[in-house]
């Protein structure tokens, strides 16, 4: 996965990329940042965005999205301010934060390439179940589940009632989507995934409607596929 970041910035270095916080990508990052070091691979022209942030937690706050990004990936590449855009959850007008990453995203020409990882309840960003496939940011109103699996990124309780997200126009949109999961916990999510309807019930499967997009899972995460589905599926 890292060197599948690291030759598109080879390809082109001045490629779009937009990020998920999380678990998932703690590690894919890492690796990306080691590989990025040891090949010496020059970042400075490349553009990132923040797929999501919580409302009414700031950016310096431990466990929010924007620290997550700026200790995994910016502090360590030494990306400068002007190529990094991210969402602030703490805006008085989210209507407006919204458009800006909208024209942001415009402005750029687009996205390259989006990382993301996936919910257990379907997530993609903060796009619940239910969430029309075509909308750019919005302000999404959390899940129960999503609100008290956010707590382990925080040190102390937080209020994580809402967040603010892209949407999946920008996935469909986006030229190529990478989604990563890992462990038992999403083992269910992602034979739903894979396997299920696709319906905004789990908003992931979306992700199948992309013509090039990639599901890498690790083999927690693929254990509740059996192994004959398993084979329809890679042939
Ligand atoms: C976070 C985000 C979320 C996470 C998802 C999985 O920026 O967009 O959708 O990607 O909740 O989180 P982890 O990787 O912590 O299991």
């Amino acid at each position: 996965m890292a060197t599948m970041i690291t030759d598109r910035i080879k390809e082109k270095p001045n490629s779009v990329i937009c990020l998920a916080s999380g678990d998932t990508l703690k590690l894919a990052l890492r690796k990306v940042v080691d590989k990025a070091t040891q090949q010496q691979i020059d970042f400075s022209a490349v553009q990132f965005i923040g797929l999501d942030e919580w409302i009414g937690i700031t950016a310096e706050t431990h466990g929010s999205c924007a620290d997550f990004f700026n200790k995994y990936i910016f502090l360590p590449l030494g990306i400068p301010n002007n190529n990094f855009h991210l969402f602030n959850g703490t805006a008085i007008d989210l209507e407006k934060e919204c458009k800006k990453m909208d024209e942001i995203i415009l402005r750029l020409g687009g996205i390259d390439l989006m990382v993301v990882g996936i919910g257990i309840n379907g997530h993609i960003g903060f796009n619940e179940p239910g969430i029309s496939t075509s909308l750019k940011s919005h302000v999404a109103e959390l899940q129960e589940t999503t609100q008290s699996v956010g707590q382990k990124y925080f040190n102390s309780t937080q209020i994580l009632k809402e967040g603010i997200t892209l949407g999946f126009q920008h996935l469909i949109d986006s030229k190529e989507v990478i989604l990563m999961a890992s462990g038992v916990a999403k083992a269910q999510i992602i034979q739903k995934t894979i396997l299920g309807e696709i319906s905004e019930v789990v908003p992931a499967t979306v992700i199948r409607k992309h013509p090039n997009a990639l599901i890498l899972i690790d083999e927690e995460a693929a254990s509740s596929i059996a192994e004959k589905e398993r084979i329809r599926f890679n042939s």
